[in-house]
């Protein structure tokens, strides 16, 4: 009935493209960024090195990383028009609208790195885009909290500059803890890049007809938003609240498994790990030390999902299908600990994955347009009536 075409609904089979950025085994559980296991880099490298290696291919050297880290901290500053475009948003607008649309507005200011034939041009857009990610996300939040704009200063490390865009005042200043500092560091480092989800299959496709890389990484931000995607950080939380308590989790697991409801567990099950999502497993063991160290140690959330994992895996409906907690069931624990509001999840997972959608971007600058097929359910050829015989 396919015709010519494979017909393949959520592209449950179809490999799109060649890359040879990161390699997943969802039967294993094993994530590697350009050859390296994820548990390596997570607890050794900086956010920026990782940065590196997704862009280049290989871990920097010393001078290289210096070089690179200087070229990125130099490109940290917005126009300053932009701020009158954040002001135009709403109040209650959620942060991942105002990121969408003022990435996308980025085309309209850099005109020297719009060119995507210009090698040049492709390398500026993407040290502007991991540049100032961070500035317009912590500027959204601002905005949405009524405070007025922290400037970046570049003397300080790509997390710890981030972190005061957010929560330094024009009346006091903010210096992060170094564990506040290590653990966005390793978030960031475990949301950089996972090969061809939706939203860095969405750059792809954007980028394929040869769009600029502002608006295709805008594009990225609009698929990464959905609740099926990097938007179930955000659910978690909710899901966590409405439960309330950990003796409501048998009922939330019964919900979860009612094909008449539409509740799902979120945070848990995934396209690709038949196994547990390497990255869940990291995060979960660093929730011990960053509760223990913020003295947080008997944060009920925290409590509260190991509970629903627990009941989940011994669960039969759960075992069968083989779901597991996923990169978003804890990481928003440790975000809410640090003092990171809810609806910032999403958006502190965006500027994460944006290191991993610009080098896909880049990768893909010799793809031919994508463009899938369909196969037509609709109405046979039929003539037009007028409006007065229908
Ligand atoms: C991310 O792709 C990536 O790499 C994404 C990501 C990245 O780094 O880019 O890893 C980040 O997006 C993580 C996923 C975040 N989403 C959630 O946590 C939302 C909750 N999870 C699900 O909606 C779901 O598991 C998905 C979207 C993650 C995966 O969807 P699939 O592959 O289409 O799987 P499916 O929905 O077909 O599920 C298979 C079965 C179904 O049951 P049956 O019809 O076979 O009886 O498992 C059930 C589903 O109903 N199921 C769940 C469930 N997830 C799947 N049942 C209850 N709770 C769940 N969470």
């Amino acid at each position: 009935e396919a015709g010519f075409f494979t017909y393949d609904p959520g592209f449950m089979s179809t490999a799109s493209c060649n890359s040879r950025i990161t390699y997943i085994d969802g039967d294993e559980g094993v994530l590697l960024y350009r050859g390296y296991p994820i548990e390596q880099l997570a607890t050794k490298a900086s956010f920026l090195e990782v940065a590196y290696l997704l862009l280049y291919g290989e871990l920097p050297g010393e001078k290289d990383l210096v070089s690179f880290e200087r070229l990125i901290m130099r490109h940290t500053m917005l126009n300053e028009n932009l701020k009158n475009f954040l002001n135009g948003f709403h109040y209650d607008a959620h942060p991942m609208a105002m990121l969408m649309g003022v990435v996308g507005s980025l085309s309209a200011f850099y005109h020297d790195s719009l060119s995507v034939n210009d090698p040049r041009h492709r390398e500026i857009a993407a040290h502007r885009l991991i540049a100032k990610i961070p500035t317009i996300a912590a500027a959204a939040y601002k905005h949405s909290v009524g405070e007025p704009i922290i400037y970046p200063r570049n003397d300080l490390r790509y997390c710890a500059n981030f972190l005061r865009m957010m929560f330094a005042t024009p009346c006091e200043d903010y210096k992060p803890t170094l564990i506040a500092e290590k653990a966005m560091n390793l978030l960031f480092i475990l949301h950089a890049d996972h090969e061809q989800n939706a939203s860095t299959s969405t750059v792809r496709l954007a980028a394929s007809s040869g769009a600029n890389p502002f608006a295709c990484i805008a594009a990225g931000i609009a698929s990464l938003w959905g609740p099926a995607h990097g938007g179930a950080n955000e659910a978690v939380l909710d899901m966590l609240l409405e439960i309330g308590d950990v003796k409501n989790v048998p009922k939330y697991i019964e919900k979860a498994k009612d094909k008449d409801d539409p509740f799902r567990l979120m945070g848990f099950g995934h396209r690709v790990y038949k196994n547990y999502d390497p990255r869940a497993k990291i995060i979960r063991e660093v929730c011990y030390q960053v509760l223990d160290e913020l003295a947080d140690n008997d944060n009920p959330l925290f409590e509260l999902a190991m509970k629903l994992e627990e009941i989940a895996l011994n669960d039969e409906y759960f075992v069968e299908r083989k779901l597991y907690p996923n990169v978003d069931f804890y990481s928003g624990i440790i975000y809410q600990a640090l003092g990171i509001p809810r609806n910032m999840f999403t958006v502190m997972f965006a500027v994460a994955r944006t290191v991993g959608w610009v080098s896909h971007w880049m990768e893909m600058m010799d793809d031919r347009i994508g463009r899938p097929r369909q196969i037509y359910r609709g109405p046979s050829q039929r003539d037009y009536l007028p409006i007065s015989k229908r």
